[in-house]
């Protein structure tokens, strides 16, 4: 890996609000003198009422818990719009920029916001909603996404958000989980020109788990089905709605948004977050990562259903008071060069995104970007996934014509933002790298059999020895789970699920997940998921799912498929498992590989043997390593010699 270092370059030095002093100094106050720290930090917040215990956390099994800003009460929605009405009531708050560049865009100011924002929870408000009750959003990239968001924020309740690119069976089982009465929807979502039928898909899901209301909003004007006295248009029910509604003073406790995530075992954990520990963390790092003030145009290209898209479309920004770009669309149409007349036709001056969307744009050539103006370009910034050294130098050299600073980002839904990153004052650059830690953040890196403490340049797996506000509160319905997953293996510490080296520079490289989550094009999938889908399956009897190297994706889907006896294992079979797979979970898990196998490797006690199958999907056969405790070795060879080509 290429450890050639890219100095902070002079005026980011000289301008940021954080420079190379400031973070160290920062950075050791914030561990030393929380209190001071956080008391200071917290101020860019309004509170309804001040807090008065900063923290309240054991990660112990037995008073295990984890609370910031105790006693505080604020409402995040306020923060977000009310504040801004007297300074910047008329500035544009979100400029959403269509799938298709033809179709005319809009323009949102934080007024307009404010406006839709109270009207629509008060459409919430008649539709029975109320503080603390679960609302399932599953809305394409406009406008109402964030609206109905922030309305649910307004009132206490709960959202949950469900990626749009989702099937109507996951959208069910998230639905079921969280025990929603009510989804939020459109009639259909557009992405690259194609159509996707949302609210069908909501009719799909809620004849396994019925819900007393739908709200649609009209976007496309498509045809689709009503059911009476259960569905509702948002226009209609707009129309007869107060664009006036106070905001609810919300504990900093009580709980803001679940966003289901993939694990390495079981369904999707609802990871809660909460309200006042996730704005403060929000607000901070995205003023300090993005050196953001108001008035520049931002825009974060990630979708709504992700947890980038909440806290660094939603929340942030607007409690931030920023300009920002919301896009529906999706980076190869009309053509390969979308984001960057995007870029242009805002004026848009920090760029986020994740490297799966850069390589594949990488590979189209230059001449697509470098026809292109983006001398509004000042600062850009990766995430999701590790971004490949050769990625970073094409963003670098080629999209920001090495004027602009990359802050590589890394976090999870897990820690409700960036934890360790570079600051685009502060940090000197090494490709690859995540670098250095966030302000509160101790991270730590232990040997992943023995749990032991590495010192100084070392390998391992990522901890983190101590609470930081936007640490998710716990797994909706199943606090024990919360535990288990995360605090068990390491006593005392956050597990991450990341492998990540430490050099002599006490720079971070995230090298990837080391349990069972791959990372398909930035979006987490666990393996266990695609395996319970695929058997799910009449003709299949048992699936092991590993991760696969994919130069686009970063990581690609293998499969390994057991199907009943008596079964021909034809093209025309592979073809429909891959399909299959599409509408259990949906595109985005579509296997890369399916290997049929009529044997999967175990051990005696009939455990599958990952390690086996994961050299045989990363083409890494030559050494195989100790196979002796398989209870049959023979299927090893079977599995080499039937390997599909790729
Ligand atoms: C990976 C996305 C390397 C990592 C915000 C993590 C990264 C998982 C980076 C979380 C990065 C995210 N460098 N790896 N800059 N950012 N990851 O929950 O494996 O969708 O554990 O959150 O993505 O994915 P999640």
């Amino acid at each position: 890996m290429s450890e050639e270092l890219f100095p902070v370059p002079g005026e980011w030095a000289a301008s940021a609000k954080i420079n190379a002093s400031a973070y160290d100094e920062r950075y050791a106050r914030s561990i030393s003198d929380p209190e001071g720290f956080w008391r200071e930090e917290s101020q860019r917040i309004d509170w309804i009422k001040p807090w008065e215990t900063l923290k309240d956390v054991s990660y112990n099994e037995a008073d295990f818990r984890i609370g910031w800003f105790m006693g505080g009460k604020l409402n995040i929605c306020a923060n977000a719009l009310d504040r801004h009405l007297e300074t910047r009531g008329d500035t544009p708050a979100i400029i959403w920029e269509p799938d298709h560049p033809d179709t005319p865009g809009r323009t949102l100011t934080y007024r307009d916001l404010h406006t839709e924002v109270c009207t629509f929870a008060n459409v919430l408000k008649a539709n029975g909603v109320n503080k603390g009750d679960r609302v399932t959003i599953y809305l394409p990239m406009v406008p109402e996404a964030a609206i109905a968001m922030l309305a649910c924020a307004r009132i206490g309740a709960v959202h949950s958000v469900v990626f749009a690119g989702f099937s109507p069976d996951a959208l069910a089982g998230r639905i079921e989980d969280c025990q929603s009465n009510i989804v939020i929807t459109a009639d259909e979502g557009l992405r690259g020109g194609k159509k996707v039928p949302l609210k069908a898909n909501v009719d799909a899901a809620l004849e396994k788990t019925p819900a007393d209301t739908v709200i649609v909003y009209r976007h496309t004007g498509g045809s689709v089905g009503f059911v009476e006295g259960r569905d509702v248009w948002w226009h209609d029910a707009a129309a007869n709605a107060s664009p006036e509604c106070a905001a609810e003073a919300m504990d900093a406790e009580d709980p803001l948004f679940i966003l289901y995530t993939s694990g390495s075992t079981g369904k999707p954990k609802g990871v809660m977050h909460t309200t006042g520990g996730y704005a403060v963390w929000t607000s901070m790092t995205h003023e300090y990562v993005f050196d953001y003030r108001p008035g520049q145009v931002y825009w974060c290209a990630a979708d709504v259903g992700w947890v980038t898209g909440h806290s660094y479309v939603v929340y942030a920004p607007l409690i931030n008071g920023a300009t920002q770009v919301m896009f529906e669309g999706v980076p190869n149409y009309p053509d390969v060069s979308r984001f960057w007349n995007v870029v242009d036709k805002h004026k848009v001056e920090i760029f986020y995104a994740a490297p799966t969307a850069l390589r594949a744009l990488m590979r189209e050539g230059d001449d697509w970007v470098t026809k292109t103006d983006r001398s509004s370009l000042r600062l850009l910034g990766s995430v999701g996934e590790p971004i490949n050294p050769e990625a970073w130098d094409w963003y670098h050299r080629v999209v920001g014509e090495r004027r602009c600073p990359i802050v590589d980002t890394w976090w999870q839904t897990e820690t409700g933002g960036a934890m360790i990153t570079p600051l685009p004052g502060a940090t000197d650059l090494k490709p690859g790298s995540a670098s250095k830690p966030m302000f509160g953040v101790q991270p730590a890196l232990v040997d992943p059999e023995k749990g032991t403490l590495l010192k100084g340049a070392a390998s391992g797996a990522l901890v983190i020895t101590d609470s930081w506000p936007g640490q998710m509160r716990t797994v909706y319905g199943d606090h024990d789970r919360f535990f288990q997953t995360y605090f068990s293996q390491y006593p005392g510490y956050y597990f991450t699920g990341d492998g990540c080296r430490r050099d002599e520079d006490g720079y971070y490289w995230i090298t990837g997940r080391i349990d069972d989550v791959i990372n398909v094009s930035g979006h987490r999938m666990g393996t266990a998921e695609v395996e319970s889908a695929l058997v799910e399956h009449p003709l299949v009897s048992e699936a092991a799912v590993v991760g696969m190297p994919h130069d686009v994706k970063g990581q690609g889907i293998y499969a390994y498929v057991t199907t009943n006896a008596g079964t021909e294992d034809s093209e025309e079979l592979r073809k429909e498992l891959v399909q299959w797979v599409r509408k259990e979970i949906g595109p985005i898990a579509t296997p890369d590989v399916v290997q049929f196998a009529p044997g999967l490797p175990k051990t005696r006690s009939g455990k599958i043997m990952r390690r086996i199958l994961r050299k045989i999907a990363e083409n890494d056969t030559g050494n195989l390593g100790d196979t002796s405790t398989l209870a049959d070795p023979g299927v090893v060879d079977d599995l080499l010699a039937n390997r599909p080509r790729t």
